[in-house]
């Protein structure tokens, strides 16, 4: 049997866990939404690295996984470096926000980045720009921390979402007129994704990154997966909104078991 553990703040790692379904159907995954903590974008890079460890420790102690996918660009940017450290057997996979193929597919060469602000402050982004900023030279960035939005999509505010949404995008306009690729540097955006295209309007492209995350975690199993396709949502707070935000965005209708302490 093959598990695959699977985490984020909470539901936005639902949609990279809609394109590890469907690139590995065999797989068995145990998701959990930390939501009792959530956001973690404004939180301490320190904070979020020492949270990720302990789901970490608790997806291999209680779950038996046998992969991690991170599906948390601000835990990924925070600690991915520290997990793999500390479980070198674990293949572990994160998402980070998609500069190179944004890099690749735009015609303007002006590229804005929606990420949180713990993403954009973080060392690994850093080093992951000034890496296109040598390979891609006339590229420009534009990067603006959707301050507000992960919460709003989190919660299912509608109208938050919408104003949060038209906030940033209109502020990343007036800075590149021009822009005609927006990346979507945060997993709980492709839920926003259809205010963003409006707010951004049909020039623009938006990328995401989970089909890419899906596929290389098919790559980092090293054996030929078994299992039932079975999909286990666990959140540590509101475990009634993730199964609503499942349902909602996805369809699926498994349900959601709360988890106390991750021991
Ligand atoms: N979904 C997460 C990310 O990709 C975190 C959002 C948040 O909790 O602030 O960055």
């Amino acid at each position: 049997m093959t598990t695959v553990g699977v985490f984020d703040s909470g539901v936005g790692g639902l949609s990279v866990l809609r394109a590890l379904r469907e690139a590995l159907p065999q797989v068995d995954f145990v998701y959990f939404a930390d939501n009792a903590f959530a956001p973690y974008g404004e939180r301490p890079a320190e904070w979020v690295t020492e949270r990720s460890a302990a789901i970490t420790r608790w997806l291999l102690e209680r779950h038996h996984i046998d992969a991690l996918v991170v599906a948390c660009n601000t835990a990924t940017a925070a600690g991915i470096d520290s997990l793999r450290q500390a479980h070198p057997a674990l293949p572990i996979v994160g998402v980070e926000p998609a500069l190179k193929p944004a890099a690749a597919l735009t015609r303007t060469r002006q590229v804005g980045v929606l990420a949180t602000r713990g993403t954009l402050a973080s060392e690994r982004y850093a080093r992951l720009r000034e890496r296109l900023r040598q390979s891609h030279p006339a590229v420009q960035w534009h990067e603006r921390a959707a301050v507000g939005l992960a919460a709003a999509i989190e919660t299912g505010d509608t109208a938050a979402t919408q104003r949060l949404t038209q906030e940033h995008v209109s502020a990343l306009l007036a800075q590149a007129p021009a822009l005609d690729t927006l990346v979507l540097g945060c997993t709980h955006y492709p839920f926003a994704a259809a205010a963003i295209a409006q707010a951004a309007g049909t020039g623009v492209r938006l990328i995401d990154t989970a089909d890419a995350v899906a596929r290389r975690t098919r790559d980092v199993l090293d054996a030929t997966p078994t299992g039932q396709g079975k999909v286990t949502l666990l959140a540590s707070g509101d475990a009634q909104a993730l199964a609503t935000a499942a349902q909602r965005w996805l369809g699926w209708t498994e349900g959601a078991e709360q988890v106390g302490n991750l021991r």
